[in-house]
């Protein structure tokens, strides 16, 4: 007999005693009918007692049992919300669920919590693994000219140029770092203006021009027979998003090909594509070159120069747009990065220059 029953039946015992005592009382001496009287009153309020604890306490205390087991397991999907009156006239059915919305709430936090914790560590990792080639390299180049202070003026010039480079590489590589953290961490917000697109892009296609002529690489610029197209957008960091796709574009293609950037109105937005008929990105790297820090080759992208970085604060910058960045490639046959731009309400816009904004701006473009 577990414990309720064993107070049930308690419970029936002393009321069948009450009853019997006063139905003596009352004149009662039969004694059949005070054994039935006694019998009457003790089995029923057994019953009635035993119902009102298994409903009200018994069932409640294993379903608080069961939800313990769930809570440990993380199955946090299988209690429902009751709102009815036995919520009301039984606390122990509230207890349960609040048990339950608490842990699945605490359980959020740690999963949350644990993302950010790997998201840092990994951080971490990247960026010192990162940081070790160009300064390592750097170091090198120098010892190797303290240990030759005396060699010939054109190698010690060698070993000076090749540190030199490595720590301009470290140099690019630090800003991007600063530009990616500030980003994540919510601290660049975009600047938000009406301004013409068309020049901006013009200006971006000029800047690049000439690592695309050592490629003899032609990049054109189509865009019908629009005169301008007024967008509200950060003007900066629209700048490094098409300065980054045209550097890629330029780099993953060979030479002699041709890039082309197309500009599409539409009723809200105007959609930028950048194509390049280049290398082209596997299937199965589509999402992952967005991530920080990853290179479909790592060797071949090194040699050609890239710290890495470029999508994921592309990626950064247009979602901080609200919009998003598409791919379409095929390999061997080359890619399309495109992403939309909303059209200003209206047509006021405020004059632009590149040269002025890069003057002003702290942080050197990427
Ligand atoms: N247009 C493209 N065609 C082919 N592969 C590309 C193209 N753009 C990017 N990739 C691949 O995606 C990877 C990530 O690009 P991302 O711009 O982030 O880094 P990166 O170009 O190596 O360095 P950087 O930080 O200097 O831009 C590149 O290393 C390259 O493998
Ligand atoms: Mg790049």
């Amino acid at each position: 007999m577990n414990n309720s029953k064993a107070v049930s039946v308690l419970f029936g015992l002393i009321v069948g005693v009450i009853s019997t005592l006063t139905a003596l009382l009352l004149g009662v001496s039969e004694g059949i009918n005070l054994l039935t009287a006694a019998i009457i009153s003790f089995s029923s309020s057994t019953l009635l007692f035993a119902i009102i604890t298994e409903n009200l306490f018994d069932k409640k205390i294993s379903e608080i049992y069961s939800s313990f087991e769930k809570i440990r397991n993380k199955d946090f999907e299988t209690v429902e919300s009751d709102t009815s009156l036995l919520r009301e006239i039984n606390p122990l059915k509230g207890i349960n669920q609040e048990i339950y919305s608490y842990a699945s709430l605490k359980q959020l936090e740690i999963d949350e919590l644990k993302r950010l914790e790997t998201f840092r560590r990994e951080f971490l990792q990247d960026v010192s693994h990162e940081l070790k080639t160009p300064l390592f390299s750097a170091q090198g180049f120098v010892h190797t000219l303290l240990d030759n202070i005396n060699a010939d003026k054109e190698i010690r010039e060698k070993f000076l140029k090749k540190a030199a480079k490595s720590l301009d590489y470290l140099d690019l590589l630090v800003k991007d770092l600063l530009t990616i953290s500030q980003m994540e961490t919510g601290e660049i917000k975009m600047k938000m203006e009406a301004f013409d697109i068309i020049p901006l892009i013009d200006e971006t296609v000029e800047q690049i021009e000439p690592i695309a002529l050592s490629k003899k690489i032609n990049v054109s610029v189509v865009k019908k027979d629009w005169k301008s197209v007024i967008v509200l957008a950060d003007y900066y960091r629209i700048f490094q998003v098409l300065k980054n796709l045209l550097s890629n574009a330029i780099k993953y293609s060979k030479d002699n090909s041709n890039i082309e950037i197309q500009i599409e109105k539409r009723k809200k937005v105007v959609n930028i594509s950048v194509e390049d008929s280049g290398i082209g990105i596997p299937k199965n790297d589509r999402k992952r070159i967005f991530e920080r820090f990853y290179r479909i080759e790592k060797s071949r992208s090194k040699k050609r120069g890239g710290t890495g970085l470029g999508l994921a604060i592309v990626k950064h910058i247009i979602e901080g747009h609200k919009t998003k960045i598409k791919l379409k490639s095929k390999i061997n046959q080359g890619s399309i990065f495109s992403f939309n731009l909303k059209l200003a309400p209206n047509k006021k816009k405020k004059k632009k220059s590149l040269a002025k904004i890069l003057r002003k701006t702290e942080v050197e473009p990427v």
